[in-house]
């Protein structure tokens, strides 16, 4: 049988659990006029939820993730590449003749599908305008399509002005509706609550949780039931209680845990055998992030590791709230209803080098 665990891409169909609510709220603004702001920390599941909606939808759609775009002509070519997958180029053609800049288009061979490129040098927001422009030319206000921008924060870093340029051509267009996601909370709340940015009041904002604990136990113990019969609840309830719930972090510990029984019976716990594996497997990763803490940081991830108070007479406590601010911005640490360290894993190699 193949492992039932899936970790690291969007999760759909059979391997995407619960979040009916929000799949149904995602629905309703992609079905109307509004843009949708979608925030969440790393690996919650944003991703997976947008295109649960997007497919439930029907509705023409089409995605960027701004992570993966290295420059305002990356992301032009990108979204125009995209947009080939919708629209097929014979219906296009004639749209494109009006480009400025016209692009080289070639066919891939190994996947089928449009590569989009444009000659080096040329004036990237001309393109981006020329892009933008056919996408809202090639809809109407019947037949609305979404864009969505994974990882948005990035566009403070792709280019200065790009934010400003982004939100004039966006006022123009009428027939296209943004989700707009980000992982990066302290960013995203800048770009689209901070009264003087152009994307200030762009949209509805969402914030997404972690998978609630009833649904996510369901789901685990009914996958690892074959593998482990009536052993599967209890042994759900230590990997969430390991992960704390984390979407992300409790699909990779279930698959190793997986993995372990098939590959390992012999091994009396799986569960610990598989948090072994993985702590193990990325100890050269944490010893190199490790070696780049400054010491207050450490101070702090290892007490968070302890779950002792962040309190210390060696740092001021102003030091020690901005230190950790900084680390919630990296990722390494995440907030929802008190601190703790994003990573499951990492916790524990900290915990075992104090
Ligand atoms: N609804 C869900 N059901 C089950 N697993 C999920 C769900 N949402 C997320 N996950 C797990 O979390 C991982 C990361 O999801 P993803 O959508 O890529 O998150 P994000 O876009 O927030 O980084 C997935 O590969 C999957 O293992
Ligand atoms: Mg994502």
């Amino acid at each position: 049988m193949e492992n039932p665990f899936k970790f690291g891409t969007i999760v759909e169909e059979e391997y995407f659990t619960d979040r009916i609510e929000e799949v149904a709220y995602i629905r309703h603004f992609v079905e109307s006029a509004n843009h949708l702001i979608l925030i969440s920390p790393r690996r919650f599941g944003k991703s997976s939820v947008v295109a649960k909606a997007l497919s439930q939808s029907g509705r023409k759609n089409i995605t960027v993730n701004l992570q993966q775009v290295t420059s305002v002509a990356d992301m032009s070519a990108k979204l125009l590449r995209e947009f080939f997958k919708v629209h097929p180029l014979e219906r296009i053609r004639h749209l494109i003749a009006h480009f400025r800049i016209i692009p080289t288009l070639s066919t891939n061979p190994l996947t089928g599908s449009m590569d989009v490129s444009f000659q080096p040098g040329v004036d990237a927001s001309i393109l981006l305008e020329d892009v933008m422009e056919l996408i809202e030319k090639t809809h109407s206000r019947e037949d609305r399509i979404i864009i969505v921008l994974d990882e948005f924060q990035e566009i403070l870093d792709l280019d200065p002005r790009l934010d400003k340029k982004l939100r004039a051509i966006m006022q123009k267009q009428e027939h296209v509706n943004y989700i707009l996601l980000g992982s990066q909370e302290s960013m995203m709340t800048d770009i689209f609550e901070r009264k003087k940015s152009p994307f200030y009041h762009f949209g509805e904002m969402m914030r997404l949780g972690k998978l609630p604990r009833e649904d996510f136990h369901r789901y685990l113990s009914e996958r690892l039931k074959p593998q482990f019969s009536d052993q599967c609840n209890e042994l759900a309830n230590r990997i969430l209680n390991y992960t704390a719930c984390h979407p992300y972090y409790s699909q990779q510990l279930a698959a190793n845990v997986w993995n372990v029984s098939v590959l390992q019976p012999e091994k009396e716990d799986a569960l610990e055998a598989a948090i072994n594996h993985i702590v193990i497997s990325h100890s050269l990763d944490y010893e190199r992030l490790w070696a780049n803490f400054k010491r207050t940081n450490k101070w702090i991830l290892q007490s968070l590791a302890k779950n002792s108070a962040l309190q210390t007479k060696e740092y001021p406590t102003s030091t020690i709230y901005s230190a950790l601010k900084r680390m919630q911005k990296d990722g390494y640490v995440i907030y929802s209803d008190h601190y703790e360290i994003e990573d499951p894993f990492f916790k524990e190699w900290i915990l075992r080098g104090i």
